[in-house]
């Protein structure tokens, strides 16, 4: 629905322009300020997108007020209980929950597409084996879109969708056989047989004889992060896929752009330092002097795995997960409680801070998930793999709807320009 509500006048001439608005079916409207560039020459400026709809979507809502979240219009918390990731995934795709036929048929044809060529994998004399495996996943995509056989028509729905089921599939080996090279380890393939978090779990440990968790503790936990991790609309890495995307490069391309955005710590990043951050704690003794820190602008130190753009009661997903965390430790050793329980100590700490109280900073889902990843024997360095691997679900869901919108044109945004202008070349004989 539009309404012609707003009305923007620029006093210096007197020259006005009515917005339309858009009516969203829940949360925030839009104002479409498409025009002011044109009929004003003004440009709106927005640092950070906190307040820019760049697209129109219907996989994802959040209400970062209430700390709602919802894919496809079911709230997370329901689909944590009842649901699993491949339905999840299937769900973010194409809209709604499949029949049991229609699982099946897509399950199958995910684990078909896990099955890879070695050559996509081939990481041995391109990295060093303590390099980290999310640079190995962007090689691995890169040379993925190289491929010849890889040529995905974008302009074919079959392609297209055939190309988001391949990188469902390809994402669980891609990220086993990096996680298998750090570990100098030989790749195991994906077994048809088991389903989606079976087959990570024997991919990345069936020849470990000494693991502690029993493999359905651990497989019904990873499902349950992945379903937790698989979207959250139009954050930093799934931005970065639609916006390289909307270039109509070849979309592997694009899933790499994601991952590259999805590493750096203010993002997906973020769970492994957060165990790096509890390590340097060490003790509940120091958790004042890193709030402390955490306070201090002068400092860098930040604490990781607390705050969000969005969400400012709660992030949904965290106490869901905090959940899960205490139920996997419930099972394991003494070192990976303890860390638990320093996490909970900060977290109690942090949440009765006027500074964390003021500014609405709350745990969000990475502060607990490295915790679970850890006690289930995944490395520090692979969290955010975990976190790409769950996320592929998102990002192939979001390439799709922005393929199939005829609104979509590239991604070009503009600025505001604060550089010299207009000055004469100095030959270099002069400088
Ligand atoms: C994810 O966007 C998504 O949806 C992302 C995600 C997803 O599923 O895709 O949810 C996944 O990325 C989770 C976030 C993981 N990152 C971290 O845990 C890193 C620590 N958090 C922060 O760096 C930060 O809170 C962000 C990046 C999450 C949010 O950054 P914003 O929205 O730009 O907030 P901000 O930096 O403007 O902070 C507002 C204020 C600032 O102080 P003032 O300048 O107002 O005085 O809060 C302070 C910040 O300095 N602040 C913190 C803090 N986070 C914000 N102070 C101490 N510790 C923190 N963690």
């Amino acid at each position: 629905m539009t309404n012609k509500i707003f009305t923007l006048t620029e006093k210096s001439t007197g020259k006005s322009i009515t917005l339309d608005q858009y009516d969203s079916s829940i949360g925030h409207n839009v104002v479409d300020i498409s025009k002011i560039a044109s009929d004003l020459n003004i440009f709106t400026y927005d640092v950070g997108f906190g307040a820019t709809a760049c697209c129109e979507s219907t996989i994802t809502y959040i209400d970062g007020a209430k700390g709602i979240l919802q894919y496809r219009g079911i709230p997370i918390e329901q689909l944590a209980e009842k649901s699993n990731y491949i339905e999840i995934c299937y769900l973010l795709l194409f809209g709604k929950l499949p029949t049991q036929s229609e699982l099946s048929d897509f399950n199958d044809s995910v684990l078909k597409a896990t099955q890879i060529d070695k050559k996509f994998i081939a990481f041995d004399g391109l990295f060093e084996r303590d390099a980290h495996p999310m640079s190995m996943i962007i090689a691995s995509l890169a040379s993925m879109a190289a491929d010849k056989n890889n040529n995905v028509d974008i302009h074919s729905k079959e392609s297209r969708d055939s190309f988001c089921i391949n990188m469902i599939g390809k994402i669980l080996s891609i990220s086993a056989a990096a996680f298998r090279f750090s570990s100098n380890k030989a790749f195991i393939p994906s077994n048809d047989q088991l389903n989606y978090c079976s087959n990570l779990v024997n991919m990345f440990f069936s020849d470990n004889a000494e693991l502690t968790l029993s493999n359905t503790i651990t497989e019904k936990a990873i499902d349950i992060l992945f379903t937790l991790h698989a979207d959250h609309e139009q954050n930093c890495s799934t931005s970065s896929v639609r916006l390289s995307g909307s270039s109509g490069v070849n979309p592997y391309a694009s899933i790499a752009a994601g991952v590259a955005a999805l590493w750096g710590p203010a993002h997906g990043g973020a769970n492994e330092a957060v165990i790096n951050m509890l390590d340097e704690i060490g003790t509940t003794d120091n958790i004042p002097k890193y709030l402390a820190k955490a306070k201090d602008k002068n400092d860098p130190f930040r604490l990781m795995g607390f705050g969000h753009r969005v969400y400012k009661s709660h992030d949904p997903r965290a106490t869901i997960i905090r959940k899960t965390c205490h139920e996997v430790l419930a099972d394991v050793d003494q070192e990976d409680n303890s860390l638990l329980a320093l996490a909970i100590e900060l977290e109690k700490i942090a949440l009765n801070d006027e500074y964390f109280k003021s500014k609405n900073l709350y745990p969000n889902v990475d502060f607990y998930s490295g915790i679970i990843y850890k006690a289930l024997n995944i490395p520090p360095n692979m969290f955010t793999v975990m976190f790409t691997i769950a996320r592929v679900s998102g990002w192939v869901s979001h390439w799709k709807e922005m393929m199939e919108d005829s609104s979509s044109r590239i991604g070009r945004p503009r600025q505001r320009y604060t550089g010299e202008y207009d000055k004469d070349y100095t030959d270099i004989s002069s400088r």
